[in-house]
């Protein structure tokens, strides 16, 4: 990464996903740190990334990331754990913008929950094949082991808004049973939609199993990171200043619906765009 251009306090943070599934961290970072501008995408139309190639994902994402540029914002907030598993080096290496992932974060929290260092991962193929996770957790600590689980279904079914519907339990159910028997005492949501169905996730898990969700982590981290380049917005953007902006591949109305039912901000409009163009 090098940063060899002013950035400005004041400019937003850019933020993506493949949908919806970003918005558990753009919420983590509203409340965390409320002053600052967000530019929000979600690449609706070629959602979901997790049963796609590293190439598929990686120019994906640096389509994105060529098209928050043009927002001058001042750091870049992979909202995605595939895009984090599979572009965030690349992305970083011709930077000149900070970036920042989801899975570093949620591993360090991991392991700062588990007691009996037996840790579960659920996530999409591509973030489980990656074995990202694991990499990251035996870096912080080489005695616990981890469990992966991939669960391809879970993000098809947030993006349609089957958030509490018997379908998604009876899936979850059947991705989770062999995670139940094995004693583990944590199991990190892997993939940023799946905060959108934890009390699902956590009523089948039991009390015993602590669910992280990397999203608290990653804001706090992001915040830590501002502070430390001096880049944290001290002013409240004020009214009008259209603090919170969002824009979609595809289906602008669908994403609006469902933005509005998990966030308390009003969204007023998404707008959609051709990331092809990027
Ligand atoms: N929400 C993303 C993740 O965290 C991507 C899911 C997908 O598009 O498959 O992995």
């Amino acid at each position: 990464m090098k940063i060899n251009r002013e950035l400005s306090r004041n400019a937003p943070i850019g933020v993506f996903d493949s949908g919806v599934g970003g918005l558990t961290v753009f919420r983590e970072i509203m409340r965390q740190i409320p002053n600052e501008k967000i530019i929000y995408f979600g690449d609706t139309a070629r959602v979901p990334y997790g049963s796609k190639s590293q190439e598929t994902v990686t120019r994906y994402s640096e389509q994105i990331v060529r098209f928050l540029k043009t927002f001058q914002v001042k750091t870049i907030v992979v909202a995605c754990n595939t895009a984090s598993a599979y572009a965030l080096d690349t992305l970083e290496k011709d930077s000149d913008v900070p970036m920042i992932g989801v899975v570093k974060p949620g591993a360090k929290s991991a392991v700062q929950v588990t007691g009996n260092g037996r840790i579960g991962v659920i996530a999409t193929e591509a973030t489980i094949n990656s074995q990202i996770y694991t990499e990251y957790i035996k870096e912080l600590n080489s005695d616990v082991t981890i469990y992966g689980k991939a669960c391809p279904l879970f993000v098809p079914l947030v993006e349609e808004g089957l958030l509490k519907d018997p379908v998604t339990d009876e899936i979850a159910r059947r991705y989770l049973a062999e995670l139940i028997d094995i004693d583990i005492d944590t199991l990190i949501l892997g993939c940023t939609h799946y905060p959108l169905i934890r009390s699902t996730l956590g009523r089948i898990m039991g009390e015993r199993v602590t669910l992280v969700n990397p999203a608290y982590e990653t804001a706090l981290e992001l915040k830590k990171m501002l502070e430390s380049l001096d880049l944290l917005n001290d002013e409240p953007p004020g009214l009008g200043s259209g603090q919170y902006r969002f824009y979609v591949s595809d289906k602008a109305e669908k994403f609006v619906r469902f933005a509005n039912s998990i966030i308390k901000y009003g969204i007023l409009s998404a707008q959609a765009v051709n990331i092809e163009d990027y």
